[in-house]
């Protein structure tokens, strides 16, 4: 059985295509935000409370009004096709019970994730430099029954890894994106990452503050700006329309040498009165704890959820949650922490 999310990965590892494997771990260039995002999380020092009654317990929370089982939500990752055959239903059905992002390169439509999930789902957005086929994809979002649009902002261009490109990575034949625009939903094959030119030819490289307003006209859906680390930033966001921020670094897959987000996490807190979540690096329910005392309402999990789907389908990624929570659980009651309300920046002073 795996007991914690090294094991999951390692299960992962055994049934994944090289191509796919490589996919999924990278980060860009040197890789060293992908590995600076694990260790900052790991240097923040726990300062626990004892002798507290925690003998009642829960996680639960709200994000965005929605209720939540515990403040860990699954982040939008591209094509869990490569991880198993039930793909993104896989994922909703593990995530039962708090929110599932979907990614606009989804390798299941999100009508079909939404009807599968029975809870909310909240839609990621890549915006299209043809602004009528962005707004239809909003639309079409909006209308499946998603309840937040999370605007992912640190990608105008495809952060550049080296494993894609050798491989020369593209989606086998099987694998479609039906979310993205009908002459445009598979990857190109080509002499380089596939889906590096699938961004560089659809990709609006503009986008810039305006645009949330833009957005914000064209849909009633509560907005989630993804992938801020600056206090100016996060500001900005809230100045142009967005109700929450994720701290993010794309899992250290975008600007390599980006600041880790444990690091970044605290200077968005300041900036803000909107709820903050953060993602990047969260492997223990540890490293959740460590994140809701600097400020964090919730994280996100990328690749934790991954190894699970494809070490064992839905029960895989279920068992990545399930682990998380378990750990959280711990973390709080030995924190004197009976429920998240009870954590604060207490836990990470002396
Ligand atoms: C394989 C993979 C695919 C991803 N695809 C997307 C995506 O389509 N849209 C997006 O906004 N972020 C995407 N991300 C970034 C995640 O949403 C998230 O920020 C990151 O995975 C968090 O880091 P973690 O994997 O260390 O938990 C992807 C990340 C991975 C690992």
């Amino acid at each position: 059985m795996a007991v914690n999310l090294n094991d999951l990965r390692e299960l992962a590892y055994q049934n994944l295509s090289s191509s796919a494997l490589d996919y999924y771990r990278s980060g860009s260039r040197d890789e060293r935000t992908l590995a600076r995002n694990e260790q900052a999380w790991s240097e923040i020092e726990l300062w626990p409370r004892v002798m507290v009654d925690v003998s009642k317990r829960t996680l639960e929370t709200t994000v965005l009004g929605q209720r939540i089982d515990a403040p860990i939500l699954v982040a939008p990752t591209a094509f869990h096709g490569l991880a198993h055959a039930d793909a993104e239903l896989g994922t909703a059905r593990a995530a039962r019970g708090t929110v599932m992002c979907l990614s606009t390169l989804s390798n299941t439509a999100v009508e079909r994730v939404v009807a599968t999930v029975g809870g909310p789902v909240w839609f990621q957005l890549y915006v299209y430099k043809d602004r009528g086929a962005a707004r239809a994809l909003v639309e079409r979002a909006e209308a499946a029954g998603c309840s937040a649009l999370v605007l992912t902002v640190d990608a105008p261009v495809l952060g550049v890894r080296e494993r894609d490109v050798r491989n020369r990575f593209t989606l086998p034949k099987h694998l479609s994106m039906p979310n993205a625009l009908p002459d445009a939903d598979t990857l190109p094959e080509v002499d380089d990452s596939g889906l590096g030119t699938w961004f560089a030819q659809l990709l609006d490289e503009s986008l810039s503050w305006n645009d949330l307003n833009w957005l914000a006209s064209i849909t009633s859906l509560p907005i989630v700006v993804k992938g801020v680390v600056r206090h100016d930033d996060a500001r900005r966001a809230q100045d142009h329309g967005a109700r929450a921020i994720v701290v993010s670094n794309h899992g250290g897959r975008q600007l390599d040498g980006s600041v880790p987000t444990a690091v970044a996490l605290p200077h968005v807190v300041d900036a803000t009165d909107l709820e903050v979540y953060v993602d990047g690096g969260i492997r223990r329910g540890h490293d959740v704890l460590r994140a809701l005392a600097l400020g964090a309402r919730a994280v996100l999990v990328g690749r934790p959820v991954l190894w699970g789907l494809a070490a064992n389908g839905a029960a895989g990624a279920r068992r990545a949650l399930d682990i998380l929570r378990g750990e959280l659980d711990e973390a709080m009651a030995l924190s004197g922490c009976a429920s998240v309300e009870d954590v604060g920046d207490w836990l990470i002073r002396p």
